[in-house]
């Protein structure tokens, strides 16, 4: 059953990795992207914002592909789709932008043709798609994600986020390539690294579900990935060395980066002194950056209402961060 008037969806931003659980934990956060999707006698696309800038218009594009390989596992033709899309989450900083176009598309496409795949399965394509289960699993989901995944299927467990978490994140304005951040990565690590990681990646995903938040500062350190992916975010050791001592409950990269992320209790009202010393540090290596404080989003990919009075636009005007 096509939906001939069109569907709209809200996908949110994530962080991935959370620092210890590399390709393993991730959280959605309060960033998001909006998606319409239309049949359409021709293929067009309507791209708002400054995140869109020099995407593909046409067949190409990420959204339009992804869409169709929904249509071909449910067996469905439809091949001209009309596409808005708008998006605030920034492109290539390590908060989930393509994984989040990617949970858009797959989402949208399933609801226009009447839903004949579950979340379970949107959730397998996603992660083929983008080859690790930690950004679309927050984006699909919500809230905090653990997730591992065999090369064809993804488990995942989903953990309500503590109330009193809140989250900065610093993002540098320079753009870095998951691909890039992957290639710095050894290709073997040390028993030794491999147990500090399971252990604090466990204490980590133990802590979130148990709203234990004095256990983060212990819990949220890594030898995996970090250590090496340091060398690209000129700061960034620093920060992760020195981020409790002004506030916060721990720091980590952002994903692959180059946003740096900060985990903080609400209750502590730490505020402004952490957001001048991520600042600080970034612009002593020469960079810029703007922070933005953030909640986990507990709520994963979502169906909105379509309004016939009013456009694309006239809605996502409403929602979008000032
Ligand atoms: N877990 C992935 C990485 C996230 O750190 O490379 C990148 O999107």
């Amino acid at each position: 059953m096509i939906r001939e008037g069109g569907v709209r969806v809200k996908v949110p931003a994530s962080t991935a990795n959370l620092g210890p659980g590399f390709d393993t934990l991730g959280m959605a956060l309060s960033l998001y992207s909006w998606i319409e999707m239309k049949p359409a006698e021709t293929t067009v696309f309507h791209l708002y914002g400054d995140e869109m800038g020099g995407l593909p218009k046409d067949k190409s594009n990420l959204v339009y592909q992804v869409a169709q390989t929904v249509f071909a596992e449910a067996g469905v033709e439809l091949p001209e789709l009309d596409i808005s899309m708008y998006s605030e989450i920034p492109l290539t900083r390590g908060l989930g932008s393509s994984a989040s176009a990617i949970v858009g598309a797959l989402f949208a496409a399933n609801l226009l043709i009447g839903s004949p795949l579950d979340r379970a399965k949107l959730f397998d394509m996603a992660t083929a798609m983008e080859k690790h289960p930690d950004n679309v699993g927050a984006s699909l989901f919500g809230g905090i994600i653990t997730a591992v995944w065999d090369g064809s299927h993804a488990d995942v467990l989903r953990i309500e986020p503590p109330a009193d978490l809140e989250v900065l994140v610093a993002i540098p304005d320079f753009q870095l390539s998951t691909s890039k951040a992957r290639e710095a990565l050894p290709r073997e690590v040390s028993l030794q690294d491999a147990v500090y990681n399971v252990s604090r990646t466990s204490l980590l995903t133990a802590a979130l579900a148990a709203g234990r938040l004095d256990l983060i500062p212990a819990a949220m350190r890594d030898r995996l990935h970090q250590p090496y992916r340091a060398q690209l975010v000129p700061g960034m050791a620093r920060i992760l060395a020195e981020a409790t001592e002004h506030g916060a409950l721990g720091a980590a990269l952002s994903g692959a980066g180059p946003t740096l992320l900060a985990l903080a209790d609400r209750r502590q009202r730490t505020g402004q002194n952490l957001e001048v010393f991520l600042l600080d540090v970034l612009a002593g290596h020469g960079i810029r950056a703007r922070t933005i404080w953030l909640e986990p989003c507990t709520f994963g990919a979502m169906e909105l209402t379509m309004d016939k009075e009013g456009s694309f636009m006239d809605y996502i005007k409403g929602e979008v961060r000032t």
